[in-house]
């Protein structure tokens, strides 16, 4: 956790003045009880009507004072804890914006979202109580044991019993409860993940009539979660009643004994209702202390979560010089392959391929083949493991990300919408796109015209995932959006699996057009889509086992004659 406080750096003014106007408190509210045993000694015993109202008007001053410097720390505490997880919630969401696919895959995405919101504010809170008790409670402790020793010796001693007492539980306590609330936040993280899977999954779920497992799934994620935080409170539950009742305890105990010395007249009535006062601000304090000693393990196990997302070393990372070329569009793979982690084979091994401007290329096989591998290696979202990925003759680790991706209009195999109109979802793929632009890019996609059956064109909404237009409406916006950038680079991943014959037809004839000068690589699992490529590669099991025309291919490649054979049969029937 020490580390995060390195965040509050730029703070350190306002902390500053945060901690003095609590010293501030701290001393008006020691001197308190000293003014009144003075107006109770002095003021009444004498009777000394004047001498009451000039020590009580005081006291009014010394109070209004406090309340106001507490006040005002409390203000500026709050500002430096919220401003400080803005900050901490703006560094954790940057950084995972520079994670490769790899660190998504190892932390996973219900952990990060629990980490950039409820870890966060675990640890926003704990430094607002930090702010106000690492000063004023140590402060308040020894202040009120010294002034309560000067009124009495004999009975604050009472008091030095007791703290020990406390502190040992507290240490307790809070040793056992630091496991506990790191258990918690894992089943926050499992919460997440099973209401994300429920919200995202809830057609599947209900076409399955899979309700009543997904109910359970919940209950027993929601359960382990209650079970572990009931747990868990119930141990701090323990620290204020323990609390309150050594408090009380130990006022009994001073009254007890302070009443026999009043009565001896070795002590005055004033100095003892001045020593339970302190007694009271000593175990209020302690009190404090103990809760955020309470707070501190769980926003410890919260830090930890933090850190490990901000020291996560992107695999992938910026070159430090970048290489540039004059070359536009040539994508080559030399002997590539790669493995996913964990996995027993590698996904893709042996690839090399050279793809021109002007021409398209296409790749096809089975699922599983490793054609989605190959073309994520283009953009970048995995590095080879061995051989090299060129775009323009240069390595793609030599060049920026940014570079790299300005290259190149990339449709995913699982369309991916974002909510807003359509307009902003054509302009998301280059920015300030005029609507001729958009309207081109539209018609190339062939989604002109279902766009402008839409009562509101291209100002219409999209829902959030892109649930309220068709799964082939959806990849058709996505096609257009990598057109309107006019790449060098195209990839079709896919992308036009949910089309029917007719449409694919079409847009790949007005592709065409429009791709002339570009490279255009294109994944199929359909052999009349890729029939008229320039050049075809056929995948199995990772390795190319085809390579050139539809013709040639149909003469000499056993795996794309079964892939044709099984397809066209299935067309005439
Ligand atoms: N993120 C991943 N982690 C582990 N294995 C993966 C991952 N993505 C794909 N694979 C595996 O790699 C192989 C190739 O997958 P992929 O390139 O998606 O095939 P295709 O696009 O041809 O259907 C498959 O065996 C798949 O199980
Ligand atoms: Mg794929």
């Amino acid at each position: 956790m020490l580390r995060l406080f390195k965040g509050l750096k730029p703070y350190w003014l306002t902390i500053v003045g945060t901690l003095l106007l609590i010293f501030v408190f701290t001393l008006t509210d020691l001197n308190l009880p000293n003014l009144m045993s003075d107006i109770v000694d002095t003021g009444i015993v004498e009777g000394d009507i004047s001498y009451i109202l000039r020590v009580g008007g005081l006291m009014l001053l010394v109070a209004l004072v406090g309340t106001a410097a507490s006040i005002l720390a409390n203000y500026l505490g709050a500002k430096v804890a919220i401003g400080y997880s803005r900050d901490l919630r703006q560094q954790v969401f940057e950084k995972v914006e520079s994670f490769s696919l790899n660190e998504f895959n190892s932390i996973g995405t219900a952990s990060l979202i629990t980490r950039t919101t409820n870890d966060i504010t675990q640890v926003q809170q704990v430094i607002l109580i930090m702010l106000r008790m690492m000063v004023q409670a140590p402060i308040m402790i020894v202040g009120a044991l010294i002034m309560s020793f000067e009124k009495d010796v004999e009975l604050t001693k009472i008091i030095i019993y007791i703290i020990p007492i406390l502190f040992i539980s507290i240490f307790l306590i809070a040793r056992f409860a630091m496991p506990m609330f790191q258990l918690v936040q894992k089943r926050i993280d499992k919460l997440n993940l099973v209401v994300r899977e429920n919200l995202t999954g809830t057609r599947v779920i209900r076409v399955f009539n899979k309700q009543k497992f997904e109910e359970d799934r919940f209950n027993e994620a929601n359960l382990d979660l209650t079970k572990i935080a009931m747990k868990a409170n119930r141990l701090m539950g323990l620290l204020m009643p323990l609390m309150m009742v050594l408090l009380n305890v130990s006022i009994v105990i001073v009254m007890w004994f302070g009443a026999q010395r009043v009565d001896l007249g070795e002590l005055q009535v004033g100095n003892l209702m001045a020593i339970i006062q302190y007694i009271g601000q000593i175990m209020f304090s302690l009190m404090m202390l103990s809760m955020m000693f309470v707070m501190i393990p769980r926003a410890q196990a919260s830090a930890v979560r933090i850190n490990e997302v901000l020291n996560m070393q992107p695999i992938i990372n910026d070159p430090k010089t970048s290489k540039t070329s004059d070359l536009h569009g040539v994508v080559e793979f030399k002997d590539v392959s790669y493995e996913y982690e964990g996995a027993e084979n590698p996904a893709i091994s042996g690839i090399s391929f050279t793809a021109k401007p002007g021409e398209i290329l296409a790749i096809i096989g089975g699922t599983g083949s490793g054609k989605s591998t190959i073309v994520n290696m283009i953009p970048r979202f995995y590095d080879a493991a061995k051989g090299q990925v060129l775009v323009n003759g240069i390595d793609v680790r030599d060049m920026s990300q940014e570079e790299l991706r300005q290259k190149i209009g990339y449709v995913p195999q699982k369309a991916v919408l974002f909510t807003g109109t359509i307009r902003d979802n054509i302009q998301y793929g280059l920015e300030g796109a005029t609507d001729e632009q958009i309207q081109h890019a539209l018609d190339v996609a062939q989604a002109a015209d279902f766009v402008s059956k839409k009562k509101e064109g291209l100002d219409s909404e999209i829902a959030q995932g892109g649930t309220n237009v068709s799964g082939g409406q959806k990849q058709r916006l996505s096609i257009a959006r990598a057109i309107v950038r006019k790449p060098e680079i195209y990839i079709f991943d896919d992308s036009f699996s949910a089309l029917d014959f007719k449409t694919d037809a079409k847009l790949r004839a007005a592709l065409k057009e429009e791709t002339k000068e570009a490279t255009t690589i294109i994944v199929a699992q359909r052999v009349s889509t890729i029939m008229d490529a320039d050049r075809i590669l056929v995948l199995n099991e990772g390795h190319i086992v085809g390579d050139g025309t539809h013709d040639e291919l149909v003469r000499n490649c056993d795996i794309y004659k079964e892939i044709v054979d099984s397809q066209l049969k299935g067309e005439e029937e």
